[in-house]
């Protein structure tokens, strides 16, 4: 494995032999270690004596009897240190307007809007869902409901009514924050309309109020007694509110994600030990520096926007772009004008983004990251997926001009921030691995029955220790978490989910991939059920369904869908009508991203005799190759040949 080492100058951890001093403090003493930075990192009301109770593991609780406040930490402290004219948010709009943001503003923003969720009602404890586009007032909005001990639930401007309706039914939301309209790519797309066809029926009862934030000003249906306008509700209120003193355990938000069955599951975090992760890998992965423009390319709808645009930049004082829009629009040089334009120098998004700018500087030449001076950055990042060598190599050389470190970070929802990563200047880097775990992270690879296994070999990756910003629990299904993430064969380690291995000589990590059936579209996590689910739904016309992931240039994995339509098998003009006709209906199911790149019809699905779908088979099929595998199992094997083909 070849690896590159660019050097970085003042670093917060200098070189490999603090980094081993690190991880060697924490081997010595666990909870001492997470205490030391707890205490370093966070400002707290009241003290907590106790880092890590595991009496009720795998309900571990962190700091349990310590209390404070999320929101206080990320804009008071720095307001009360006279920081307050420093610039917190530098946002852009879709069209390119800036609105910079200072922590004085922010905090006023924050504290308005917290105080007009307590003229409503809202309390300590109760859920609010977060519905919004990317702007000063979604971050505001995730800060007020931490001023007032309310647990947020942000859902992504891009999913369904559907999905949204189950999530504010399964967290039980009395409020929920939305726009008219958000704006990407030049169009205005709704929100509030889909609000409206979410919350139809009296479906929701325990949702009281829908604040409108006003985005475009399009026209919206208005229902009286329920929908509010952000800003009314907010005018007269004051810009001071007292947070809320929490304790570290407090859930501070549910985020739904995608698992191998089932619905959704609410993802729960807590408050200190989640924001104790957050700003300690902001400052160590991204070497934080108040010289700084960070710029985070996700949307806080996902994790990666709690972590890194919502919490931990704040928390460490930070400043960072945030953008509306999308990195095609007005062209696909968005990215590298906006780097230039604010000077930002460290970089933060996906494999994905990074592989289709790379088609299109390739059929675009105006939109090459070399016709815009990028000389700025100084770190750049990558998450949500494997990020594949060549595209590796093409954003350091062209994005990095081959001065700027790459942190590959692998880590999920259910993690809260980093947990196998280089630290720039530090970790010597090895294009597609993500090298090695973050100072006090125990990621292991062991077997199904949770033993070792020797670098070299693939297995099973686990994290034995647990860690201050781990999951707490599923919402409302405790069972569910502890089958899910501590399966009983695993020795009490948390399962990732994921299979990893490490290499002979160096002991890097690569992540090789999900080994249940949960998809990677586009750094997006889909569940392959929920997809079925989605079809099937379509009582009409789908009789069964089995999806499947195939590896795709661009998105990484592209859905594939194998479909038995309750009449006879289309082809031609027929099957692409009947296609995307059920393209479009997975996507007012689910959402867009959630649509199949590809629909196969068949007579039947490859089966056993026992009935059981052999999805295996399918995976061949999907990619497009021979079938291998031992077939005699098979009930009906002339199957495979229909499904093999195209409609
Ligand atoms: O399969 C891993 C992949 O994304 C999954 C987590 O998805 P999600 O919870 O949506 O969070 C995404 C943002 C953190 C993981 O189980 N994944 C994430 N980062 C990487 C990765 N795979 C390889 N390399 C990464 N750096």
């Amino acid at each position: 494995m070849s690896t590159l080492f660019p050097p970085l100058q003042q670093a917060r951890i200098q070189g490999m032999d603090q980094y081993q001093a690190l991880c060697g403090e924490a081997e010595r003493d666990y909870p001492a270690y997470w205490a030391r930075l707890a205490r370093e990192f966070l400002s707290w009301k009241k003290p907590f004596t106790q880092a890590l109770n595991d009496s009720q593991a795998p309900f571990f609780k962190w700091f349990e009897d310590g209390l404070l406040n999320v929101s206080y930490n990320c804009l008071d402290r720095h307001v009360e240190a006279g920081r307050g004219e420093r610039t917190a948010l530098i946002f852009e709009t879709d069209d390119g307007q800036v609105r910079p943001v200072t922590y004085r503003e922010l905090l006023a923003l924050t504290s308005r809007m917290a105080n007009a969720l307590k003229s409503r009602g809202v309390k300590k404890g109760d859920r609010v869902v977060i519905y919004m586009p990317m702007s000063v007032e979604g971050v505001a909005a995730m800060q007020a409901c931490a001023r007032i001990g309310a647990t947020h639930s942000v859902v992504f401007g891009g999913f369904s009514a559907q999905s949204l309706r189950d999530r504010i039914q399964d967290a039980g939301a009395v409020l929920l924050i939305t726009a008219d309209e958000q704006m990407r790519g030049g169009k205005a797309l709704a929100l509030k309309s889909i609000v409206d066809e979410a919350l139809a029926d009296h479906c929701c009862p325990t949702l009281k109020d829908v604040l409108v934030y006003r985005r475009t000003g399009g026209a919206v249906a208005w229902t009286e007694g329920r929908d509010l306008w952000l800003h009314e509700v907010m005018a007269g209120q004051s810009d001071h509110c007292e947070p809320e003193w929490v304790e570290a355990e407090h859930p501070l938000f549910l985020l739904y994600t995608s698992g191998s069955t089932g619905k959704p599951k609410g993802v729960q975090h807590s408050s200190g030990g989640y924001l104790l992760h957050a700003a300690l890998t902001t400052s160590w992965t991204f070497d934080l520096q108040d010289s700084d423009v960070f710029w985070c390319t996700a949307d806080i709808g996902w994790v990666t926007g709690h972590s890194y645009i919502a919490y931990g930049p704040l928390a460490l004082g930070g400043t960072e772009v945030v953008f509306e829009g999308v990195p095609t629009f007005p062209d696909a040089g968005r990215f590298w004008q906006m780097i230039q334009k604010h000077k930002v120098t460290v970089f933060y998004t996906a494999p994905t983004a990074i592989r289709s700018l790379i088609k299109a500087a390739e059929t675009v030449p105006t939109v090459h990251p070399k016709n815009y001076d990028l000389s700025s950055l100084r770190i750049l990042g990558s998450v949500g997926e494997p990020i594949n060598p060549a595209a590796w190599e093409w954003y350091y050389q062209n994005v990095g001009g081959g001065r700027c470190p790459i942190v590959d970070t692998f880590w999920q929802t259910e993690t809260g921030g980093h947990m196998i990563t280089p630290l720039p200047g530090v970790t010597p880097m090895a294009p597609g691995s993500c090298t090695l775990p973050f100072p006090g992270i125990q990621a292991a690879i062991v077997d199904e029955m949770g033993n070792d296994v020797p670098n070299g070999t693939g297995g099973i990756l686990v994290v034995k220790k647990p860690w201050p910003s781990m999951i707490r629990t599923i919402w409302g299904d405790p069972e569910r978490f502890k089958k899910s993430y501590y399966p009983e064969e695993l020795k009490g380690y948390y399962l990732a989910g994921d299979g990893a291995i490490r290499n002979a000589e160096t002991g890097y990590f690569t992540i090789t991939g999900r080994i249940d059936d949960v998809l990677n579209v586009s750094g997006h996590r889909m569940g392959t059920m929920e997809i079925e689910s989605a079809l099937v739904a379509h009582t009409e016309l789908v009789a069964e369904a089995a999806v499947v992931g195939r590896p795709d240039d661009v998105t990484g994995e592209a859905i594939c869908a194998f479909v038995v339509l309750k009449r006879a098998r289309p082809t031609g003009e027929e099957a692409k009508a009947i296609a995307n006709e059920l393209r479009n209906w997975v996507a007012k199911e689910i959402g867009p991203i959630a649509k199949p790149k590809e629909i196969r019809f068949g007579d039947n699905l490859p089966k056993t005799r026992s009935g059981k779908i052999m999805r295996r088979l399918l995976r061949s099929l999907a990619k497009g190759e021979a079938v291998t595998q031992d077939t005699s199992t098979l009930e009906n094997p002339a199957i495979l040949d229909q499904l093999a083909k195209a409609n």
